[in-house]
């Protein structure tokens, strides 16, 4: 049998016990690419990467690296390697000889391997940092050394389980850049597992958003911001607005719906969850919401001004619009709103939006 990506995950589950952490995903990671696994706590996001990694066997299904399946393969021969989330490195050596750890049974001359050890010093930042010991460095310091010790190594793959998790916002976000040159400039594959979605977006090339043991959906950030095909997917990343309603005709390729809090509108993609007569739902992000003071032209909805968010550039307000349970979400440039800016509280407002930001959900 063969794979088709560089990492391809065939069917693969995880029993512990009666309890199945992993249902049967199937997947492909391409070479050089920066996938991440994205999902709350305990969707089995370190269960998948200790998999890849050969520290936990599947109970079902295979993975294939490189084209070799990998259910025979022990954990040190597989050309990967893992960062953990509490960044282990030896306090009691200083900084080379972390980075160095790793080679010490390749036997090779001094020279080589202290150029090799420069070498990784410059890539992660820390040149001039080779002879502190390990416990006087900060925490993104530390990282960086932990993140130079499985470089130095040269595996195609690269595990990292929540490695900026334990940093404050600051360092985080300046560790995230460093971590996407790197991966640049090193061009190997890198498996990132977070439960953040903006560290999510900003780093991946595409994600897979997991959830309880299930992968929902496999995108580019792009792609699951803007398309994504379950409410479950599209609560989970950024903020987003529901609706619900039933399919009354589909006629050359538009549609027909009647929405509960709006009444019957028409939109022109056909989408092959529609079915006539069906229950759906509708998704719309709160920036592809425009206010209005009066009744627009087209379909729309009236509700009352319920809170404002003055967030210097934007403005978020929530809107409450009866027939719908939640209050709508709605964001805006600022420079945008004009007459809407000076609205009080509980006022009348009206919400129009573009034929293409309605996003058809998969189920009800
Ligand atoms: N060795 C084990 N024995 C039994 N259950 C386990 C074992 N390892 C993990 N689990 C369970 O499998 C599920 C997935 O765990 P996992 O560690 O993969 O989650 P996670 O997505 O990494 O969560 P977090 O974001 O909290 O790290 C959890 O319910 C966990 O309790
Ligand atoms: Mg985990």
């Amino acid at each position: 049998m063969s794979s088709d990506g560089f990492i391809s995950i065939r069917n693969v589950g995880k029993s512990f016990g009666s309890f199945r952490a992993i249902e049967s995903i199937s997947m492909d990671i391409q070479q050089g690419e920066f996938f991440s696994l994205l999902g709350a706590s305990g969707c089995g996001k370190t269960t998948l990467l200790r998999m890849l990694a050969g520290f936990e066997t599947p109970s079902q299904g295979e993975i294939f690296i490189d084209g070799q399946p990998m259910s025979d393969v022990p954990p040190f021969e597989r050309p990967v390697n893992m960062v953990f989330q509490n960044y282990a490195i030896f306090p009691h050596l200083n900084v080379r000889d972390n980075i160095a750890y790793g080679l010490r049974k390749q036997r090779l001359p001094k020279a080589k391997r202290n150029a090799m050890v420069d070498e990784m010093l410059d890539l992660v930042q820390l040149a001039g940092y080779g002879d502190r010991k390990a416990d006087e460095l900060s925490g993104g310091q530390r990282q960086r050394v932990a993140l130079a010790r499985a470089l130095i190594l040269k595996p195609k793959v690269l595990l990292l389980d929540e490695p900026l998790g334990a940093l404050d916002k600051q360092l985080r976000e300046q560790m995230q850049l460093e971590l996407r040159r790197l991966q640049r400039s090193v061009g190997i594959t890198f498996v990132f597992v977070t439960h953040d979605q903006e560290e999510a977006l900003t780093l991946s090339d595409r994600i897979a958003v997991m959830q309880g043991g299930d992968v929902l959906q496999v995108d580019t950030p792009n792609a699951l911001y803007e398309q994504p095909r379950t409410r479950d997917v599209a609560s989970f990343i950024g903020t987003m607005n529901f609706l619900d309603g039933r399919v009354l005709s589909r006629v050359n390729g538009h549609t027909k719906l009647d929405i509960d809090a709006v009444g019957e509108i028409d939109i022109p993609t056909p989408h092959p969850a529609i079915v006539e007569g069906d229950r759906l739902s509708l998704a719309i992000r709160p920036e592809k919401i425009v206010l209005h003071r009066a009744a627009p032209d087209g379909p729309a909805m009236q509700g009352n001004l319920e809170m404002t968010s003055y967030l210097g550039e934007r403005s978020h307000f929530h809107i409450r619009v009866p027939g719908c349970v939640e209050p709508m979400a709605v964001s805006a440039q600022n420079a945008d709103l004009g007459e809407i800016r000076a609205l009080e509280e509980g006022a009348p407002v009206w919400l129009s939006w573009h034929d293409d930001a309605l996003i058809v959900l998969d189920g009800k």
